[in-house]
């Protein structure tokens, strides 16, 4: 199968929204995706035949950096594409100088890290984050 790999903002919410949904992190309403683009730093897709197969994004402050909606389809998956996101993603990390980089990862997902782990990343004991209120 034959991917390409776009950079920028340009994106196909309607093609991200079916690959959040179908791993069961479901959607962003319209609205959100206006906030999500305008605050994201750095976006990429992958395509495969036009629609969009992948994708991953940043976002940061120019010091610290986070990575979130790393999401490949399900049809797509174990083919590399996870591959072709985190190496746009570290061109972009490698031409900034950020203090921090920091990604979430589900922990039930077994041997996930692993995959993270092959561009460098590594599990921090020292994370928490802000329950939501019911
Ligand atoms: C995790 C994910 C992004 C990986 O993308 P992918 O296209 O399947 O990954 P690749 O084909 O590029 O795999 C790269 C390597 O990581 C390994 N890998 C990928 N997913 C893995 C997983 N869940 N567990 C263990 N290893 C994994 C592959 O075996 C491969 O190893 P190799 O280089 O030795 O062959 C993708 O499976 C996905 O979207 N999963 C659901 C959403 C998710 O969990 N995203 C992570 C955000 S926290």
């Amino acid at each position: 199968m034959s991917y390409s790999v776009k950079i920028g903002k340009e994106i196909n919410t309607k093609d991200i929204d079916e690959i959040l949904d179908l791993i069961g992190w479901g959607r962003y309403e319209p609205e959100q995706w206006i906030n999500v683009k305008e605050k994201s730093t750095f976006m990429v897709s992958v395509l495969s035949a036009e629609k969009t197969i992948g994708f991953a994004r940043v976002v940061d402050d120019t010091c610290m950096a986070m990575i979130y909606d790393v999401a490949v389809h399900p049809a797509h998956q174990k083919k590399g594409v996870g591959t072709l996101l985190m190496n746009e993603i570290l061109k972009y990390i490698n031409a900034n100088r950020f203090v921090y980089v920091n990604l979430f990862y589900d922990m039930n997902n077994k041997g996930l890290d692993n995959f993270y782990r092959k561009f460098g990343f590594e599990l921090m004991p020292n994370g928490m984050r802000l329950k939501k209120k019911e």
